[in-house]
């Protein structure tokens, strides 16, 4: 439920995740003001309780934050994998279990069933499960249509999310991400699909805001990748990919050539990557979910994306196979514990280098005058519990474009 007026914070705490120092210093009690859906001004005033049309809900002091931003999830699709992990506990790889036809492709015959309506049903209780994590932004890919018709069916599903909850999708096309069945032994004709059909129909009817592909030894070659990214280029989509996930093809530079947004997962990022992201200004996304569930042991060269100044975002990448977890709270424990990564670095990676991450750094993502009006409040008293703790349910109430919502 929302509540449509000017609202005002009053006695709210801000970490308001600015770039600088001062960014994650928790500040006095102070009154924001909302107009508009934006951030109209943050002043030591006390709010005037009469203002017309104006609300005014006191935060008691609690913590507010920048709405988290998910950066990257594969949220919609059908059926399950729940087998499949059964099988990989008793020993069998994510990558034999691909090679054997299941995998992303057993999740594509499952979305290929599905209507665009089921599509929706199904993801609404994952995109809950996301949204009392404070989400007010979330990025969602295809990925598991793999033909034309379901491709967009998938992309119109993750768009129409923003009709049931309020929430802001970003979509991103990622039609290369296995090649489908019928195209088992000529990928390269797969990647003609992609290329002459697929992005030029999902960017003349504006259905996604960005291409990703899955540049890996069983997803797409650096050959085949570079072709999706120079003809994303051409019909005005920015880009960005799965890289370096369980092997290194140099996904992260190709990346950077064409300035992608960011380049995701990254457990096997050379030196060069690195260099090459702190080059082109892309964020890397660190995704430990998928590191955990995979049981991977490779880490992201962290502290080379630090000593590099590379922005570094995380997300849940929420999907059937290899990161079952619609928690982003979960994913700062788990980027602080598995990664190493500070609370600090841990909560940028979920508001201003998340928004980042999907082009959106300068109007999300940091509580600012101008910048959109999405906020989370929280029952806390320092930012770092929100890396700290698991599954205690300590948000209040988030705020998407100026509006409340107790969800
Ligand atoms: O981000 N790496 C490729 N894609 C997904 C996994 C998708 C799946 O297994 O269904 C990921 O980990
Ligand atoms: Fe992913």
């Amino acid at each position: 439920m929302c509540n449509q007026q000017n609202l005002v914070l009053a006695n709210a705490r801000l970490v308001s995740m600015e770039n600088g120092e001062n960014g994650y210093t928790v500040t006095q009690p102070l009154t924001i003001t909302l107009q508009d859906g934006k951030i109209h001004s943050v002043s030591n005033s006390v709010p005037s309780a009469d203002a017309q049309n104006t609300n005014v809900f006191d935060c008691k002091n609690k913590l507010v934050t920048p709405g988290f931003i998910d950066s990257h999830t594969h949220l919609v699709f059908a059926g399950n994998r729940a087998q499949e992990f059964e099988q990989r506990i008793k020993g069998v790889s994510y990558e034999q279990i691909a090679k054997q036809g299941g995998g992303i492709v057993s999740t594509v015959k499952a979305t290929r069933d599905a209507s665009e309506d089921q599509l929706v049903e199904n993801t609404l209780p994952i995109l809950d499960g996301l949204l009392r994590t404070g989400v007010t932004s979330v990025e969602i890919k295809s990925g598991y249509g793999l033909t034309l018709d379901d491709e967009l069916k998938m992309l119109r599903a993750a768009k129409a999310l923003e009709n049931h909850r309020r929430v802001k999708v970003s979509t991103t096309l990622l039609a290369a991400h296995t090649t489908p069945p019928e195209y088992k032994n000529d990928p390269d004709s797969y990647i003609d699909l992609v290329c002459k059909e697929i992005i030029p129909t999902v960017a003349e009817l504006s259905l996604a805001d960005a291409v990703d592909v899955f540049c890996e030894s069983i997803g797409f070659s650096i050959e085949q990748t570079e072709r999706v990214f120079e003809t994303a280029k051409q019909f005005g989509l920015n880009v960005k990919g799965h890289v370096e996930q369980l092997s290194n093809l140099g996904g992260a530079e190709l990346v950077a050539k064409y300035h992608g947004l960011s380049a995701d997962h990254i457990e096997y990022l050379s030196h060069q990557g690195v260099q090459a992201l702190a080059k082109s200004n892309s964020v890397a996304t660190l995704l430990p979910g998928a590191f955990y569930f995979l049981k991977e042991t490779q880490l992201p060269p962290i502290e080379q994306l630090r000593s590099q100044n590379v922005p570094m975002a995380l997300a849940t990448d929420f999907n059937p196979g290899t990161s079952p977890f619609a928690d982003l709270t979960m994913m700062m424990n788990m980027g602080c514990t598995l990664f190493g990564l500070t609370p600090e670095e841990a909560l940028r990676g979920v508001t201003c280098h998340a928004a980042k991450a999907l082009g959106l750094g300068s109007s999300r993502g940091q509580i600012k005058q101008g910048y959109e009006a999405d906020l989370a409040i929280w029952n806390i008293d320092h930012p770092a519990e929100l890396s700290y703790q698991i599954g205690v349910p300590r948000l209040t109430a988030r705020i998407v474009d100026g509006e409340l919502c107790h969800d």
